[in-house]
């Protein structure tokens, strides 16, 4: 397990490294993806070139899924789990809000997870059962702990929007009945951070629909290894249709205040 983490920092390092070395002022798009505003930067398949390239160096028979390479698929039982850059449209408008992801599952679990928030200068790493780490320039600097005992009322709640219009606009419905239920919301452009920012008590929960399973592979680890309870409507584990992540408490709360707003349609 030590070593997935070790290696995924190293990984998640160099590709931070790299990017910032070659993020050109103002970057281009070269793909437009579900919608016009849904883009690819020639560094997002860069960093999962590198990232993959690594991989395969250090474990030739592993499985990968990339979210701009796809699936490549492999006989050790081990799937390596990689968004080269979430946070994308910020990385595009020089925005400091975005993270290289790369988690690991062995026979379909996450046994580790790394958000390397390169801007900042700060990598979230977790293992399955060995608790969640921040480290700073290079330094481990604490161990992570989600807040809780926050009421709903008083919960600072981070969320995002996706690409589609008309899924935007039931989102603005959901988020225009939860803002005057909680203390405030906050929309970082990073699913990855997001959940990373529960682990670390920055916010106190998060929501989305729509997002993908590299863009909180990693930093779902991070949080549950935080304390946090990551899911989605009754029941059911974190996914595209709705993802939330809280304290215990604080989750189920949120849930109840979701689940009637039926925010998994999208008309
Ligand atoms: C996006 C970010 C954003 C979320 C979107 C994701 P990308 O990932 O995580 O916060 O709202 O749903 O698609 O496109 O930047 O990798």
């Amino acid at each position: 397990m030590t070593d997935f983490v070790t290696l995924a920092e190293d990984i998640a390092r160099e590709a931070g490294e790299m990017i910032l070395a070659k993020r050109p002022t103002n970057p281009e798009v070269v793909q437009t993806k579900s919608s016009p505003t849904d883009v690819v930067t020639a560094l997002d398949r860069a960093s999962e070139e590198l990232i993959r390239a690594r991989i395969r160096q250090a474990r030739p028979d592993d499985m990968i899924l990339g979210e701009e390479g796809g699936d490549t698929p492999g006989s050790s039982g081990v799937r390596w789990v990689v968004d080269p850059i979430d946070g994308t449209v910020n990385f595009l408008y020089g925005l400091p809000e975005w993270a290289v992801s790369i988690a690991v599952e062995v026979d379909g679990e996450i046994v580790a997870g790394v958000v390397n928030v390169v801007p900042r200068g700060e990598l979230f790493s977790a293992s399955l059962g060995g608790g969640a780490v921040l480290h700073k320039d290079g330094l481990a600097v604490s161990r992570l702990r989600c807040n809780s005992g926050v009421p709903l009322g008083q919960a600072l709640v981070a969320t995002g929007f996706g690409y589609d219009a008309g899924r935007r606009g039931v989102q603005g419905s959901v988020v225009a009945a939860v803002l005057p239920a909680v203390r405030d919301i906050r929309r970082g452009g990073s699913c990855a951070i997001d959940l990373c920012s529960v682990a670390a008590g920055r916010v106190d929960a998060y929501y989305e629909r729509g997002i993908n399973y590299w863009d909180y592979a990693a930093a779902g680890l991070i949080a549950r290894e935080a304390g946090a309870r990551l899911g989605g409507l009754n029941g059911k584990g974190p996914n595209g249709e709705l993802t939330l992540c809280a304290a215990p408490g604080l989750f189920e709360e949120l849930h109840d205040l979701l689940a009637p707003l039926d925010p998994e349609r999208d008309a």
